[in-house]
């Protein structure tokens, strides 16, 4: 069965949202959950993107990406109308979600859109919201519009102050973690960098903190090992016993130097690409 794109959405100069069907996921994903989708056939690369929304409904899931390299750059140059061979899923364990009390959910960049359907259900579940979403600059935040409409406090951070405040995540995340009475638990998605000084942050106030980790996957069922983190000084798989773990637990460093073990060949693809794309009138 292929999935056509019922509509599609530029969120930002490398950010782009659509919504696509895939009925079977729409009844039963979860928040917290992801899909592998593979753009023209079995051979082409499999990726995994969060479930950001579904309508069982409709039949449709919402899915939204930041283009970074050659699949999501092919992916961003569909259609609507166009129809992606595989969407694999739902995949990965669903978030836990209770009436914890107050939670500070932290987005970094794309981090937001895996982080918008947590913190949905989150408040849905009666908790209070306190929402910090990160950027580099203005350009570059997405969904504010999307977490101002659930959240019961929202601070937006740039690197360059050309919007919100000019600070890292970790300046505001303290703040907060220093409030009386304390928040019950934090929930921290961005790049990985981000969610291990989160983690650092978070760790000196004992608070409880989920990070969803982004690592690298291939099966996407636990068979090939290309999702491997330590969580604890324990190998775990990504994309079977999480994507959320406990933040305090996670080997940061060398589930960094893991994202960054095919660098070079991904780099060479994505140049192929636009180049091929700029041959065939795609470049825009
Ligand atoms: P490439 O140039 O191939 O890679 C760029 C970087 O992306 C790499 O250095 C590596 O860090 C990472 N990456 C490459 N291949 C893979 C792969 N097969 N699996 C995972 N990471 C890879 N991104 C979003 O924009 N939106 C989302 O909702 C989202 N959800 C995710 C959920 C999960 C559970 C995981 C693990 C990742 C998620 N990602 C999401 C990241 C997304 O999968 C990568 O950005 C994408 O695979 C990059 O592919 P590329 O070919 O365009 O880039
Ligand atoms: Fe292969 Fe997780 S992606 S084991
Ligand atoms: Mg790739």
């Amino acid at each position: 069965m292929s999935h056509k794109i019922l509509s599609k959405r530029r969120l930002s100069e490398d950010v782009f949202t659509a919504e696509i069907e895939a009925p079977l996921v729409a009844q039963a994903r979860k928040p917290g959950q992801f899909v592998i989708i593979s753009i023209n056939s079995e051979y082409s690369e499999r990726i995994p993107l969060t479930i950001a929304d579904a309508d069982p409904e409709r039949g449709t899931i919402r899915l939204i990406w930041q283009r970074v390299g050659k699949t999501t750059a092919e992916l961003a140059d569909m259609q609507q109308g166009d129809e992606i061979a595989n969407v694999t899923g739902p995949l990965g364990k669903p978030t836990h979600i209770e009436n914890f009390g107050t939670i500070v959910c932290v987005g970094g960049g794309i981090g937001n859109a895996p982080l918008l359907p947590i913190t949905k259900a989150l408040k849905k579940a009666g908790n209070k919201i306190i929402s910090i979403l990160g950027a580099r600059n203005k350009e570059l935040l997405v969904l504010e519009d999307d977490f101002a409409a659930i959240c019961d406090e929202l601070i937006i951070t740039t690197d360059d102050g050309s919007y919100g405040r000019k600070a890292l995540v970790t300046e505001p995340l303290k703040e907060v973690c220093q409030r009386d009475p304390k928040s019950d638990q934090v929930v921290v998605i961005g790049p990985a960098i981000m969610m291990k000084f989160c983690c650092e942050v978070t760790k000196q106030f004992n608070i409880p903190t989920q990070v969803s980790l982004n690592t690298i996957m291939v099966d996407a069922t636990g068979m090939c090992g290309g999702c491997r983190v330590e969580i604890d000084g324990k190998a775990k798989f990504v994309c079977v016993d999480g994507p959320e773990f406990d933040g305090h637990k996670v080997d940061f460093d060398l589930m960094i130097k893991r994202l960054n073990a095919y660098k070079d060949q991904e780099q060479q693809v994505y140049e192929q690409y636009k180049k091929h794309r700029c041959k065939i009138g795609l470049d825009k």
